[in-house]
């Protein structure tokens, strides 16, 4: 495993709840998980559009493949196809190149904050990062395979080393999104090659979907004639039909698939249990929304009581997130709640209470920090 030594502080964020710790490429990341890398940007870091890749989120269900040889790595579409293919990476690079940025978020973001608690990676706020994905479209490479009548559903395979009797990472998404202009086989992040936790040398990249979508290390895709069964379709990445009562067990037939992301926001400035010396002071972070765009965000100063509008930062894409910012003079010293509230063009509002499931997905309860005004 890439990881150093032992974990360590960095200074810079010793206001973290959380220690930060080394590994190589990453930089400050809050180590969530150390037999499969899991690590999780530190909310602080939400503050540019494009999040760096020493900054962005790591999640891995199972081991990294620990070599990886460019030079016989091959790509096969197969299935329900009039013409299967093999691709070397050289293939790969002679499709048209799109790129899409897009905000990455794992399903079980804020999972650590529901109440009860659920089993699980407990990221907190920073399973996100908005990066920019390019590669062939999924679509042209499924129009050279030729797909059948009969195709419905399209699985990925990754190279991932799988350790005992755990099952292979290997999920679907419908046809329908496969096809999707903006879906992609991405073979760079941020304008160079994909790093090896983030995939290289070829990902599935599903933009506005749960980050499960878009599988890393990619070998094998194959059409089907419906929904891959295994355990990361089923039971794994679905909610309940109806709400159910927190602490219940979900009814598996009364479950569907997760897929599109909900309306979220993040407050990446002022830090959580932060103390602020002066009086004036800005209020930032970011909001998202999966298929969606943002309409608004909106920022209370009084635990809930009272909103304003935020501003929108001028950057923004179709599947990427909005910076925003809030200018905001506390009327005098004291303890005050900051909270944020987005709202999306499919009409949806983060809610107080995110509805609770058993596995913690798509929680998008709205953000608060809690700050200590000393001016
Ligand atoms: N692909 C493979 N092959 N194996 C995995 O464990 N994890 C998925 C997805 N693709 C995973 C995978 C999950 S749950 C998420 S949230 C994203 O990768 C995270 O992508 P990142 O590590 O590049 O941030």
């Amino acid at each position: 495993m890439a990881l150093a030594a032992a974990s360590t502080i960095n200074p810079l964020l010793s206001w973290a709840s959380d220690a930060a710790t080394t590994v190589p490429g990453k930089d400050g990341m809050i180590l969530r998980s150390f037999r499969f890398l899991d690590l999780e940007m530190p909310p602080e870091y939400a503050n540019s559009w494009i999040t760096s890749v020493p900054h962005f989120f790591v999640r891995n269900h199972m081991h990294e493949p620990a070599t990886l040889d460019i030079g016989t790595w091959e790509l096969t579409v197969g299935g329900e196809v009039e013409n299967p293919l093999t691709l070397t990476i050289a293939d790969l690079l002679k499709f048209e190149t799109h790129t899409v940025t897009n905000t990455l978020e794992c399903a079980g973001n804020g999972r650590a904050f529901e109440d009860p608690h659920v089993p699980g990676i407990q990221w907190a706020k920073g399973a996100v990062g908005t990066a920019r994905f390019s590669g062939p479209r999924l679509r042209d490479i499924l129009r050279r395979a030729g797909v059948k009548p009969t195709g419905k559903h399209v699985m990925f395979h990754g190279l991932d080393e799988v350790p005992g009797k755990v099952p292979p990472f290997i999920r679907s998404i419908p046809l329908e999104k496969a096809l999707d202009g903006d879906t992609l086989v991405a073979t760079q992040m941020n304008g160079a090659a994909l790093a090896k936790h983030h995939g290289y040398p070829a990902r599935a990249m599903v933009p506005g979907w749960i980050g499960a979508a878009s599988c890393k290390w990619l070998t094998e895709i194959k059409v089907l004639d419906k929904e891959f069964e295994g355990n990361f379709m089923s039971p794994g990445y679905r909610l309940p039909n109806q709400p159910i009562k927190p602490g219940d067990a979900a009814k598996p037939e009364d479950t569907h698939p997760v897929t599109a992301l909900n309306v979220k926001s993040l407050i990446s400035a002022p830090s959580d249990s932060s103390t602020i010396k002066s009086r004036s002071l800005n209020i930032q972070g970011v909001a998202w929304a999966g298929e969606a765009d943002i309409t608004k965000v909106e920022i209370s100063t009084d635990a809930g009581a009272t909103w304003k509008q935020a501003d929108m930062g001028k950057d923004q894409a179709k599947y990427a997130w909005r910076l925003w910012s809030y200018r905001w003079k506390a009327p005098k010293a004291g303890d005050y709640v900051i909270m944020a509230r987005a709202t999306d063009s499919h009409g949806r509002v983060q809610p107080e209470l995110a509805p609770w499931n058993p596995s913690g997905y798509l929680n998008n309860s709205i953000d608060k920090v809690k700050i200590r005004v000393n001016a």
